[in-house]
């Protein structure tokens, strides 16, 4: 619900459980007031927010009116550069007298119920319009004919604010725009940690959690994708918030590409968070009469730690920002060929792994890197995506009929964005990647990026990929993403424009993947960047799930999971069981914890099957029975990090059903401890009043004596796990 108090100037966005509040100080200033929990008060007004005020006589005059007051010791709902604001600004531009001045004041607004979709950008939904309100408040510059629109979404039940904002030249003259951030929101106090999803390759998002220190600290990325080395999320909590109690406020950009997320701490204690597309690398030129819109920012609060923050993005994203058909069933177990075989592989081959995969239970198989133009290695051929003769005489269209013969479905690798130098495609187009004249082409990964700034280079792309989906029986795309970008520059943006490179870069993949996923609704698309680099909200409006990391041993996978699962939901992440040991880390771990970590994602193995023996064949049948079982549990229902890795040497997720007939506990021990303690698991999020079965002992518990008293556990051996089933009677 979103109130207006027409008297006080003041917005109230309500959802289930929080409140955002912010209004026109005196008609003047937009200042943010609360945001937190619910707020039932009718009588809202600015004292009772800003009365901390009067303290700082000496830094702004006391009277609101005052021409003197300072807006640096205002709270902020949009901060502009150029005047008494000093901090982090939301809006920078640079008008046509070089001034770089913006002064905004109310125009008008608009309260509606439910949520108009992001002009060609992803952006979280509604299904039914009574599921959120939306304020669209729009803000003018007088002088420049600036107009900014502050759209903010209230999702009832979801529990999540939205925000984005659009710029509108109504102006005569053209406007840089050098900063557009989707939200800033303004704390009074510091008293906070800072938590967010740092990482490299192989290592994502191991979550890592501060203290604010004066000044900014600001993660981001300006590689052109989101990037492993950090995500588009942080969190700021309290002291004291943990997992399942107190404060915990997140924010989450639904972006790819470049971006800014920090906080800035003010010499008064005061901290500004923020969230947006990078500055740094940004320029767009605004014609009088256009229009840009940036990014979606998803706001989350929950005074249930952690956990309730974690859990409200999971069911918005589960349900109201993925997409298509994928969205609410459950997919496929899948093989992939990539560890078994790498570049090496002919149809004899891969129709080995497949037959042994059918025979045990596995629905789909992957054929990952190498089936195109010559490549026998990562040296060539990216670009040219038409079927390698020589590995596959009988092309696709035969693997795939044999494949499907086994009863199985077939999926397919590409890297659409990318070119190799040494490929048909780059000797015929070699201005169609990244580049700038006269500068050196770096490689990362012996490739190029493609230049999808450009429309033609898109179109390129999506015939590509239109080509092999139309005429070959794929039920599955990979979407792989190498390299980050380097040597910005396109062949065809003016001089002027050269800045606007990297968003329309994800303008261009955006707008491919939309009518992709359009044309082919019956394709799951996976996404995928050296593992887990693009795991963002932008890819998963396109495609349901990502492959979380390149990393599938299974100890890693449990870091790199439970730190995913901050802010994305375990539908979203692709998860396999591969050989051992591991090709990563080397590590050994029994076949038992792989397949027990990797099900709570979205299932699949990374192996030829044929290399296990006996006793580990059996032990992969149990798990496609458990995960089949249980694979809906684990995606659909609410995850609660009952001990988190960090905290020692053991770590349990509890999964509950919706209507929570079913309660999964997956546990974990890393290393043994011999003659080690037992210790009492509380579950959470149970019905009290029920009793509940667990499984494998036929035992039963009330609901209040598995939450307050819990259950004894004990592991005995290095990365020994188990899966507790939970039934409610
Ligand atoms: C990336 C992916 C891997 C695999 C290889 C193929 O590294 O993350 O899963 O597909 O590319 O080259």
């Amino acid at each position: 619900m979103i109130k207006f108090d027409e008297a006080n100037k003041i917005f109230h966005l309500q959802t289930k459980n929080t409140s955002y509040v912010f209004g026109f100080l005196k008609d003047r200033f937009l200042v943010h007031l609360y945001w937190g929990k619910k707020l039932v008060s009718e009588q809202l007004d600015y004292d009772m927010f800003l009365d901390y005020m009067k303290y700082r006589r000496n830094m702004c005059a006391s009277d609101y009116n005052d021409i003197r007051l300072s807006r640096d010791c205002l709270p902020s709902e949009f901060s502009t550069f150029g005047n008494t604001d000093q901090r982090t600004p939301s809006f920078h531009a640079v008008y046509k007298n070089g001034s770089f001045i913006t002064e905004l004041s109310y125009d008008s607004h608009i309260i509606y119920k439910g949520k108009k979709p992001l002009k060609c950008l992803p952006a979280t939904y509604v299904e039914n319009d009574d599921e959120a309100d939306t304020l669209e408040l729009t803000l003018k510059d007088e002088l420049t004919g600036i107009k900014v629109v502050l759209s903010y979404t209230a999702f009832n039940e979801l529990d999540a604010i939205t925000r984005s904002v659009k710029v509108i030249n109504t102006g005569a003259d053209r406007v840089r725009l050098d900063a557009v951030l989707s939200a800033v929101v303004d704390f009074k106090d510091n008293d906070y940690d800072f938590i967010h999803l740092p990482g490299a390759w192989a290592r994502e998002r191991h979550p890592e959690r501060v203290s604010l220190m004066t000044g900014k600290q600001i993660v981001d990325s300006a590689r052109g994708n989101s990037s492993a080395q950090h995500n588009p999320f942080f969190a700021l909590v309290k002291k004291d918030t943990t997992e399942s109690m107190g404060d915990a406020y997140g924010f989450n950009l639904v972006y790819s590409g470049n971006f800014t997320a920090g906080v800035e701490v003010d010499p008064y204690n005061t901290s500004r968070a923020f969230i947006g597309i990078n500055p740094f690398g940004f320029e767009w030129q605004l014609e009088s009469g256009e229009e840009f819109v940036s990014p979606e920012a998803v706001l989350v609060y929950s005074d249930c730690g952690l956990g309730g923050m974690s859990r409200i993005f999971h069911k918005l994203y589960r349900t109201r920002l993925c997409r298509g058909k994928f969205r609410d069933i459950e997919r496929y177990v899948l093989i992939n060929n990539w560890e078994a075989t790498y570049f090496n592989f002919d149809e004899e081959k891969i129709l080995n792994i497949a037959k042994k995969a059918s025979e045990v239970g596995v629905e789909l198989l992957v054929l990952d890197d190498g089936w195109f133009g010559k490549r026998n290695n990562d040296n060539s051929s990216l670009g040219d995506w038409y079927v390698n003769k020589e590995k596959l005489p009988g092309g696709l269209t035969q693997l795939a009929r044999k494949v499907n013969e086994l009863g199985m479905k077939f999926g397919l690798w590409f890297e659409p964005e990318m070119v190799s130098p040494d490929s048909d495609c780059y000797r015929a187009h070699p201005d169609w990647c990244i580049h700038s004249k006269d500068r050196i082409r770096s490689e990362g990964r012996n490739q190029l990026v493609l230049d999808l700034s450009r429309q033609d280079v898109c179109d390129h792309v999506y015939n590509s990929l239109y080509e092999n989906l139309s005429t070959v029986n794929i039920s599955y795309v990979k979407w792989d993403y190498n390299r980050t970008m380097s040597n910005i520059g396109s062949a065809l943006l003016a001089a002027d424009k050269q800045g606007e490179f990297f968003h329309r870069y994800i303008l261009g993949l955006y707008s491919v993947l939309e009518k992709l996923v359009a044309e082919f609704p019956d394709v799951l698309f996976e996404s995928c960047s050296s593992g887990g680099a693009r795991f963002d909200p932008g890819m998963l409006y396109y495609m349901p799930q990502t492959w979380t990391s390149d990393d599938t041993d299974a100890l890693e996978r449990v870091f790199i999971q439970y730190g995913t699962s901050m802010c994305y939901p375990y539908s979203a992440m692709g998860a396999h069981v591969s050989i051992v040991p591991n090709h990563q880390v080397g590590r050994t771990t029994p076949i038992s914890a792989r397949g027990n970590i990797a099900m709570m994602g979205q299932f699949g193995y990374e192996l030829d099957l044929n290399k296990l023996n006996e006793n580990e064949i059996e032990a992969v049948k149990e798990q496609i029975k458990t995960y089949k079982k249980l694979g809906s549990v684990f995606h659909s229902g609410s995850l609660y990090r009952l001990v988190t890795p960090e905290n020692g040497n053991f770590v349990s997720n509890e999964f509950v059903s919706e209507d929570k007939n079913t309660v999964i506990v997956s546990n974990c021990v890393m290393r043994a401890v011999p003659n080690s303690p037992v210790y009492y698991l509380k579950l959470q999020g149970l019905d009290v009043n029920a009793v509940y079965l667990l499984e494998e002992t036929g035992k039963c518990y009330g609901g209040d004596i598995l939450m307050s008293a819990g259950i004894p556990y004990q592991l005995t051996k290095d990365y020994d796990t188990r899966i507790l089933v939970f039934k409610k009677q």
